[in-house]
């Protein structure tokens, strides 16, 4: 099948394209792109089609932006295991909805993915179901308990793009080394999700002022920042590969900009609800804003936005985390972690185009170049010819309410419903299919 896509906004920061123009895909890869210059603007700008076999379809992009296709570094799919919460199927089509063409599965499933029979099947159930690319994180350690790595050789084979125990850290720090030896070897970062369990003690919001009014138990910025700067120095004794997920606290943001100088290969990335939220926002005890690591202070925020700025931080992933409904109508204490977030983090992540922190380009950049540079997927993050024809068309201009009851997520746990944003994608290409809307 042919597509094209005429006189859209093309943004490539792969390329360095920022021009008006036209892209050629063939059976699922991009053939020809077409920029067109102010002088080529009178030229005849139609691609030379002699197959006149193979169907064509043409995409009308005037007036929208035509970027690569979201790349999700950090999603919860949870399948297999907690299928009441998310499914493949359901996650991608959130995902194809925000614009995402690639998602990063976390290993947090039951069973873990901890070896390749799991990742297997993840595999061959997102083949078979997956609207979009599913590429899967396998677990650190056997069960996610911090105390054995598994075979992280054979699950690489199998498919695994990363490591990570997210939703737990690797308290272990000889486990941890070990760790980022074999990411070296296998060249696969380790994705660290860094919290000191024995300081965050069971605590459920930011530790302060607003955890002892609300008599919540708190978690200090610190119990982050240990171990991110444990982890970093990890890095520099075992010259690994270290990607920090979820950075919520200044402190954080201020060793990763440290690291960077010295040479240190540590990535980062950061999600929208820790620019866009802050603590505050739990005083109603609303369990849909409680979140791991917890929101914090709007220093902190202005600390990530300054960090996304000057590029300290890489990537924004959205840390998708569907639960029941039934999950977040506990006590706060006692209700599950996580916001569902493929559906909104494109036009929460909009807002900082708007606030002039980061150029359209370089918000293309943390949602789709950087993830595929981080994960060496050499056929996606760009819209060169010859790489997969994964693409966002999006509409900038689009004001809309968000409905959580509409989300095509089975999560419908979002503090954002009833917001009012802009910004929508109205057309997403993955695997060879069109979804408009
Ligand atoms: O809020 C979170 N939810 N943070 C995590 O680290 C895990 C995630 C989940 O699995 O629900
Ligand atoms: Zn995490």
């Amino acid at each position: 099948m042919k597509i094209l896509i005429k006189d859209g906004h093309i943004i490539d920061p792969s390329q360095d394209i920022d021009d008006i123009g036209d892209i050629l895909i063939v059976d699922g890869k991009i053939k020809e792109i077409r920029v067109k210059s102010r002088e080529q603007k009178t030229e005849s700008r139609d691609f030379k089609l002699r197959d006149t076999n193979s169907e064509l379809r043409t995409i009308n992009a005037e007036g929208f932006l035509v970027i690569p296709g979201l790349i999700d570094m950090h999603v919860h799919l949870r399948e297999p295991g907690y299928e009441h919460k998310e499914t493949i199927k359901t996650g991608t089509k959130a995902a194809i909805r925000g614009g995402f063409t690639t998602v990063c599965c976390m290993s947090n499933t039951y069973p873990v993915n901890d070896n390749a029979s799991v990742t297997e099947y993840i595999i061959r159930k997102a083949a078979l179901e997956g609207l979009c690319t599913v590429l899967p994180i396998g677990a650190i350690t056997k069960g996610q308990k911090g105390e054995e790595l598994v075979e992280m050789g054979t699950m690489k084979e199998q498919g695994c793009i990363a490591f990570s125990d997210d939703g737990l850290p690797v308290m272990n720090s000889l486990i941890m080394r070990r760790a980022l030896e074999y990411s070296r070897a296998f060249d696969l970062p380790i994705i660290s999700h860094c919290e000191d369990l024995t300081l965050s003690d069971d605590g459920v919001m930011n530790d302060g002022l607003l955890s002892m009014t609300l008599g919540l138990k708190g978690i200090p910025a610190e119990a982050e920042q240990i171990m991110v700067f444990r982890d970093i120095l990890l890095t520099e004794l075992t010259h690994g590969r270290l990607h920090i997920c979820h950075v919520s606290t200044e402190g954080s943001v201020n060793l990763i900009r440290e690291a960077k100088k010295r040479g240190v290969n540590v990535t980062a990335e950061t999600c929208p609800h820790y620019f866009i939220l802050t603590e505050d926002a739990i005083r109603d005890y609303d369990t849909n804003v409680k979140v791991n690591p917890p929101l914090r202070t709007k220093k902190d925020i202005d600390a990530i936005k300054e960090g996304l700025r000057d590029g300290t931080i890489d990537v924004i992933a959205t840390d998708h985390a569907p639960h029941n409904r039934d999950e977040k109508l506990m006590e706060f204490d006692l209700a599950p972690s996580g916001i569902s977030g493929l559906e909104t983090a494109l036009p929460l992540s909009l807002m900082l185009v708007d606030e002039g922190i980061l150029s359209i380009k370089k918000l293309v950049e943390k949602m789709s170049s950087n993830p595929a540079k981080i994960l060496t997927l050499t056929s996606k993050g760009g819209l060169r010819p010859g790489n997969d024809a994964d693409i966002t068309i999006i509409d900038l201009n689009k004001e809309f309410r968000v409905e959580a009851e509409k989300f095509l997520s089975k999560g419908k746990n979002t503090p954002f419903d009833g917001w009012k944003m802009k910004g929508i994608p109205v057309v997403t290409i993955s695997k060879e299919r069109i979804y408009k809307w």
